[in-house]
């Protein structure tokens, strides 16, 4: 097949690995790649959507795949099917459920679904009201989309005003802060679930756990993500069928209801208090880095999930995970998550251990490629990811991996799976 891979991550990097060793006959492409995906496929660098959906008819595309959350609020897939084009991931409309947490929130309340109790608002007023009759720690919400930092849990009820003030009078997030969701603050542990839908069918994969603070511990700042495992032995049977009970099955009837059908990758966010999932937020594409450990989990074809998903055909085939487990941690640069980075070359040590050549392998994400030099370019640079039969081997590899790596700045967690262990 002719593939399109919207996209410039690791996520994107790890479907473009993953399809590329199906070993059949097939052709990638990225829009817009990174300087390691170049290894994988052709980048190309056309940004208008409607112009890309051209290229994309002239050069016989038969399925585009959608990585990053950007251009499906964006309505790409919407275009892509005007111009006749398979693509995957949820349209326009489909997608408000990541675009807006107004909308997730009000929609989860209208289906039921287990989400914290809140108060969605734009009143300062009914928000401060709202605040006092939580006990702290307090979340409070932008409603739009803030890259991952539209969230505050506000230690005290006067630091939840302060966010609050802040967000309503567009001084922290502008637009994406007029309306806000103040809700309670939920205690238990975070999964990262992944429902690969086609409006009407779904298949669940393994749930995973990411890391979302930048220091070891979970201490220091937010940030995308900075390793990932899965599964994780904190679900059982009982646990997976309460998601797709509770949550899952009433989502797709819900966004049949609402005229919006889900296609494409729905990312439940899923605290689980005293062994009951209740919903967090949902994003509408593949986790990253939870995506670089799920790919190579799959042993049936990824390419042919991800086209049947695209057709409404899913109840077509039966997907297939091997029984190990796999380890991801990221290599970020200096000074991330907090602003940019020198270029720095990555120099990679020669792999002859025969163990750490089977079981791991490295999905890029923020490298630059200059006259054959790979360069370290700031955010996060790359995911050492490592499988094994147990949680341990597949950690102690994809750090035996890290230590291959080698590039100025380099910073990386060194407890990632710590919850499993
Ligand atoms: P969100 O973007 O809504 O997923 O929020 C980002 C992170 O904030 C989540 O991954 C959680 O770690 C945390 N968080 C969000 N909402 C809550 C909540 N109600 N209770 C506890 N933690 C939360
Ligand atoms: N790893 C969390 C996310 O992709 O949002």
């Amino acid at each position: 097949m002719k593939i399109l891979i919207l996209g410039n991550g690791a996520r994107e990097y790890s479907i473009g690995r993953a399809i590329a060793s199906e070993g059949q006959e097939h052709e990638l492409f990225y829009m817009p790649g990174n300087g390691a995906t170049g290894a994988l496929g052709t980048n190309i660098n056309i940004k208008d959507y409607n112009e890309l959906a051209v290229w994309a008819k002239e050069n016989e595309i038969e399925l585009t795949i959608v990585g990053p959350e950007g251009p499906l609020v964006d309505g790409v897939v919407d275009i892509f099917k005007s111009h006749g084009l398979t693509i995957f991931g949820p349209s326009k409309a489909a997608a408000q459920l990541e675009g807006s947490k107004v909308y997730m929130k009000n929609f989860l309340a209208k289906y039921s679904i287990p989400t914290a109790r809140y108060i969605e608002t734009s009143s300062i007023e009914d928000a401060f009201k709202f605040t006092d009759t939580l006990s702290a720690p307090i979340v409070v919400k932008a409603d739009g989309l803030c890259g991952g930092k539209g969230v505050i849990i506000a230690m005290s009820h006067d630091d939840a005003k302060v966010a609050i003030s802040e967000m309503l009078s567009g001084k922290s997030f502008g637009d994406a802060g007029k309306s806000v969701i103040v809700e309670e603050f939920l205690d238990g542990y975070e999964l990262s679930m992944f429902a690969v839908c086609d409006g009407d069918d779904y298949i669940l994969l393994q749930a995973a756990q990411d890391h979302k603070r930048l220091l070891d511990g979970d201490q220091g700042p937010n940030t995308g993500g900075m390793g990932a495992y899965a599964p994780t032995p904190l679900v059982d049977e009982v646990l997976y069928q309460k998601v797709r009970d509770r949550i899952i099955a009433p989502t797709l009837e819900g966004m049949k209801k609402e005229g919006a059908p889900f296609e494409g990758v729905l990312f439940i966010g899923i605290m689980v208090v005293n062994g009951e999932p209740i919903t967090l937020e949902f994003n509408v594409r593949f986790g990253d880095p939870e995506c670089e450990i799920l790919m190579p989990l799959m042993t049936s074809s990824v390419s042919d999930m991800f086209l049947k998903a695209s057709t409404n055909k899913l109840s077509e085939i039966k997907v297939e995970f091997s029984k190990q487990y796999a380890v991801g941690v990221v290599m970020a640069s200096e000074n991330y998550p907090y602003s940019s980075s020198k270029p720095a070359e990555i120099i990679l040590d020669e792999v002859h251990h025969e163990e750490i050549e089977k079981y791991t392998h490295i999905s890029y994400a923020g490298v630059s490629m200059q006259e054959g030099i790979l360069y370290a370019d700031g955010g996060r640079v790359l995911v050492c990811v490592g499988l094994g039969d147990t949680i341990k081997q597949a950690r102690d590899r994809a750090y035996m991996r890290c230590g291959q790596v080698h590039f100025a700045g380099k910073k990386l967690r060194t407890d990632i799976a710590y919850q499993a262990l």
